[in-house]
């Protein structure tokens, strides 16, 4: 048999000795979980949309690709973090094209409601993501069907989805207030016929923002206290020109490698508003910032961090992406600190690294928070409990999804010695330029 060497990229593989202090300065631009939406919404219009603050990630290339895919004109100025989309021809990609992308991440799904009102029909390459939990788009689908869409999954490797007479109104009602099925309703709903209510939505930041690109290219859009979206259908919408909000799990993620490596980092562009449950985590473990008109400053004051309890829950609880990257700071925490995972049903596979560079974390099957979650009395591990301080070993790492993987690059930096963290590239999905920013705050990496 012969020997198949797998030869690793070398780019893949990060060098990285750790126990030095992260100091200095980076900027943090546009939210990757609003960007590629907004990308998205300038299908809906025949017109010219400018979208700034654009972080340089994968995810906005796997979008502008699936955009010129379906005819649209993208311009990506990485550079100053500006895309231009002119949506004035939308026509349908060749499935084969479409396959290509597929597996690579969660947004074409989104595609569906602006492709079903340009033409009259989709097809939806087979999803990616993170693999943090089944993932399922059943919210999805179900919306799609309610609003008139018909929905066949025939491909084995995508979805073709048609509206022959067009998309009218609903009353629909998310048993789960999902992001990404509230914004897959706001896509589809804008130019429904008719009235649509949206009951049991998801209201994070990001899709607040979303809602206000929509408002600016003419649609009529409402949310009420009780997670209740009333959209009224209009027949025509334009381009828009916004600014994104701030990446604040990014910048949650630099705060906690700021807190585990003993660091001071200025975060320029943060912002307090969409950061409020962070923050006061980040200070009852006794973490220090500053707030400022350019961007929030996380430092560690020195003495010994305690530990928290934490659950996560949709906003304005606890995001479930701030906690990986924290966990690595509650390793060197003095005491027991808990986090109970009630979004996703396993996104704890992270810690085993940790574990094995010499941090004490336990996962359990029972809800350890305050109220019981989807995932109570069902064979998933969401509760960890993490004991410290431990002192981290570095060793080779391989990086199992986004957020995970920056948990683990801030374990390395926090670990006493070397470590090779593997498969770093799936970090840029989401954290723009990181290896630069790390280099800028004197991080020992090659
Ligand atoms: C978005 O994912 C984000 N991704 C996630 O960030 C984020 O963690 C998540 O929202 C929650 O805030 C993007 O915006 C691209 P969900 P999304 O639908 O929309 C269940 C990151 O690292 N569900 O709110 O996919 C689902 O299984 C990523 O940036 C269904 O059951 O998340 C999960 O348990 C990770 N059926 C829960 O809802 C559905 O049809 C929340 O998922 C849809 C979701």
């Amino acid at each position: 048999m012969k020997e198949v060497r797998v030869t690793e990229d070398t780019e893949d593989v990060l060098h990285v000795v750790g126990g030095k202090p992260l100091e200095g300065t980076i900027k943090v631009r546009g939210a990757k979980n609003f960007v590629s939406k907004a990308m998205v919404a300038a299908l809906l219009a025949p017109g010219v949309s400018v979208l700034r603050n654009v972080p340089e990630i994968r995810d906005v290339h796997v979008v502008s690709d699936l955009l010129r895919l379906h005819g649209v004109e993208v311009d990506v100025d990485g550079h100053n973090g500006v895309v231009t989309i002119d949506a004035t021809h939308v026509q349908l990609a060749d499935v084969a094209d479409v396959d290509t992308l597929s597996g690579s991440s969660r947004i074409p799904i989104l595609f569906s409601g602006p492709l079903l009102h340009r033409l009259g029909e989709a097809f939806i390459p087979q999803l990616g993501g993170c693999n943090i939990g089944g993932r399922p788009i059943d919210f999805h689908l179900e919306t799609l069907r309610k609003l008139g869409a018909h929905v066949d999954k025939e491909h084995q490797d995508g979805i073709h989805i048609t509206a022959p007479d067009g998309l009218h109104g609903a009353k629909i009602h998310l048993p789960y207030p999902s992001v990404g099925a509230t914004e897959q309703t706001l896509l589809a709903a804008v130019q429904a016929e008719g009235r649509t209510e949206l009951s049991g939505a998801a209201t994070e930041p990001e899709i607040m923002d979303l809602v206000a690109v929509l408002q600016k290219m003419g649609a009529l859009i409402s949310v009420d206290v009780d997670r209740t979206f009333r959209v009224e259908g209009v027949k025509e919408l334009k381009g828009y020109t916004h600014t994104s909000l701030t990446d604040r799990i990014e910048s949650a993620s630099w705060a906690s490698a700021a807190l585990a490596t003993h660091g001071d980092i200025f975060v320029k562009g943060a912002t307090q508003p969409e950061m409020m449950t962070f923050l006061n985590v980040f200070r009852k473990i006794g973490g220090a910032f500053d707030i400022t008109d350019q961007g929030i400053r996380f430092w560690h004051p020195g003495g010994n961090l305690k530990p928290v309890a934490i659950e996560t829950d949709v906003h304005p609880g606890f995001m479930t992406d701030w906690q990986q990257p924290l966990v690595v700071a509650l390793t060197q925490a003095n005491g027991l600190s808990i986090v109970h995972e009630t979004v996703y049903e396993n996104r704890f596979g992270f810690t085993k690294p940790l574990v094995q560079m010499g941090a004490t974390i336990q996962l359990y099957r029972e809800c350890l928070g305050s109220l019981p979650c989807r995932f109570q009395q069902r064979n998933y591990k969401h509760s960890a409990v993490i004991f410290g301080p431990t002192p981290l070993e570095g060793r080779d790492i391989d990086v199992p999804d986004l957020r995970g993987g920056f948990s683990h690059l801030i374990a390395a930096l926090t670990a006493n010695g070397p470590s090779d963290v593997h498969g770093i590239s799936l970090i840029d999905r989401g954290y723009a330029d990181f290896r630069g920013k790390l280099e800028a705050l004197g991080a020992d990496i090659s």
